[in-house]
């Protein structure tokens, strides 16, 4: 039988599609290895969103083209929005590629492999049908009118995973829940609509099982996905198999949300689904979600998250850009001062909420003083966090047509590294309001006791990694020497929060459970804090 290597490249929906992809094969009896040179089968899931990730994707399948030149047998197939996106033409210009599989035909993974398979026993492996080693959703018309078909085939592999408990003992107890695919927005600069295809909705009975199955073996936190979670609708009665069962549903237009009917029984909005998740898996210690569009944002939403505590007070609500000329051109709907009352309305309903979001550096035209507005905005809002972007044209997008990329990259870079410092004093004075307070924290790694870096986030990788996040931090860390295993985990608002414990032996208990810890210093990125109660008994990491 195969062994595979799964590297993923890009987002959490990214991480949650190779997690699908890795269930599903797993039950067909292929095993999986973290280390290259054990496999016979080597998968990029892949991502379109900047061209630095895909000259790093690019990068690798060079690698693998080496090596397979040097006579290795390797299967080498590319999954994801760079399949998707660049198409058959891919095939041809690396030969070493031997399938593709775009993000909407995960579920025709398996069949492909075996395809390659097959032929690679052929005497002329390239002459065999590039149809079989291809699986895209091609172009947009087409992806409706396979939509149904599709989607239904995507739903059951969504429905298919099965959460490991292996990897629950080993710390991990969050799982990633898809409520939604695609997206409809078509911001100017962004491939995802191309590539992930028209926004659809999963039905709510669907998501609820999924989160209910979830709990059942081991998870505590479940994160919903979606591009814009909160334009998640869906209208029952609608899209209904002729056995009763609702399937997943096509978006409606954006006019569906200037006159909110959140009272239509027949309706599930974001709000309701949210609710529904709480009170029916009380088993879920939390319940986060990610991304929210600023705009489309219901109070209702609010008033689900204030009224039932297990749900994160935490979103992730990228703004993109401060001045209200490139908003306008990046078409993203809205303007500073709607953002502004957004952000403030969630804070006034959640005082304690935390606010993370992205911001595009460079986008065409952007001038100083459009920049200037940027950091006005940063100095605004309280965020936790911001990931920066320098703007990257992607082909196929409207922004790559009409606009010229006219910001050099050396003021992009400029911008970027300036935004970087002034969102790490933000960042500094959110952590800073937490110390003194109790939190509960989920462990989800084990640190260790190597000297506190002092690197500070990387300028090229805005993605925050631990590394960056153990940046100096203000406040004690002369713990006593007893306490010899650093632990780190996140808050229920995403801080991330770091802690000594006495021995690796408790810090391996403590891993995936939910701890209660006094905050006693912060930095621009981390909270520092000491266990209540050190000696408390751990509960029982599965419940099944
Ligand atoms: N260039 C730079 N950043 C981009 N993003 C999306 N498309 C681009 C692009 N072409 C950023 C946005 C988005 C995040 C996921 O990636 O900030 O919110
Ligand atoms: Fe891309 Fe805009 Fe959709 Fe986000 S909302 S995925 S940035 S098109």
């Amino acid at each position: 039988m195969k062994t595979v290597y799964l590297e993923t490249f890009g987002c959490q929906m990214n991480e949650l599609d190779s997690e699908l992809v890795r269930g599903h094969l797993e039950s067909l009896g292929y095993s999986f290895t973290t280390e290259t040179d054990d496999a016979d089968v080597l998968l990029f899931n892949t991502c379109s969103v900047r061209e630095h990730a895909e000259s790093k994707a690019y990068s690798r399948v060079g690698i693998v083209g080496k090596r397979k030149k040097a006579g290795e047998k390797l299967i080498l197939g590319v999954l994801g929005c760079m399949a998707e996106r660049d198409g058959v033409d891919m095939l041809r210009r690396y030969p070493q590629i031997d399938l593709l599989c775009g993000p909407g035909e995960l579920d025709k993974l398996p069949m492909l492999i075996d395809n390659v398979v097959r032929t690679a026993a052929l005497e002329h492996p390239m002459a065999a049908d590039i149809e079989d080693r291809v699986a895209l959703a091609g172009n947009t018309s087409r992806r409706s009118a396979a939509l149904s078909a599709s989607a239904d085939d995507l739903e059951t592999l969504d429905l298919a995973r099965a959460f490991d408990p292996d990897r629950a003992t080993s710390g991990v107890r969050s799982a990633y829940v898809r409520i939604t695919r695609g997206c409809n927005k078509f911001c100017t600069y962004c491939v995802v609509p191309y590539t992930r295809g028209a926004e659809v909705h999963r039905p709510p009975d669907s998501i609820v099982e999924e989160c209910r199955r979830l709990a059942a073996s081991g998870v505590i936190e479940v994160t919903l996905l979606g591009q814009t979670v909160n334009h998640y609708r869906y209208t029952h009665g609608m899209a209904v198999t002729l056995d009763g069962r609702e399937q997943p549903q096509i978006g409606p237009g954006l006019s569906a949300f200037r006159n909110e009917t959140v009272d239509d029984p027949n309706l599930t909005t974001f709000a309701k689904l949210l609710a529904r998740i709480h009170d029916e898996v009380p088993e879920l210690s939390r319940i986060r979600f990610l991304t929210s569009y600023p705009k489309d944002f219901g109070h209702d939403v609010l008033e689900v998250m204030a009224s039932r505590p297990r749900i994160c007070r935490y979103l992730h609500v990228p703004v993109q850009s401060g001045s209200n000329r490139i908003l306008k051109l990046m078409n993203r709907g809205y303007t500073v001062e709607e953002y502004l009352e957004f952000t403030d309305r969630v804070l006034e309903v959640l005082p304690d909420a935390t606010i993370a979001g992205d911001i595009i550096v460079g986008f065409p035209t952007e001038t100083d003083e459009d920049f200037e507005l940027t950091k006005d905005l940063l100095r605004r809002v309280p965020y936790k966090n911001n990931f920066i972007f320098k703007y990257s044209p992607r082909p196929g997008t409207t922004a790559i047509n009409r606009f010229e990329d006219d910001v050099p990259l050396d003021v992009k870079k400029l911008r970027n590294n300036q935004l970087l410092a002034l969102q790490a004093e933000i960042g500094a004075a959110v952590h800073a309001e937490w110390v003194g307070r109790e939190v509960d924290v989920l462990v989800e790694r084990i640190t260790n006791r190597s000297p506190i870096s002092d690197a500070a986030p990387s300028a090229a990788d805005p993605r925050i990694s631990l590394g960056a996040a153990l940046a100096p931090a203000k406040g004690p860390r002369d713990h006593p020497s007893s306490l010899a295993v650093q632990i780190s985990g996140r808050t229920p608002g995403d801080l991330i929060t770091v802690l000594n414990v006495p021995t690796r032996d408790r810090a391996e208990q403590l891993l995936g459970t939910i701890v209660r810890v006094r905050i006693e210093g912060s930095g621009p990125l981390i909270l520092h804090g000491r266990m209540v109660d050190l000696d408390a008994t751990v509960p029982d990491k599965l419940r099944h």
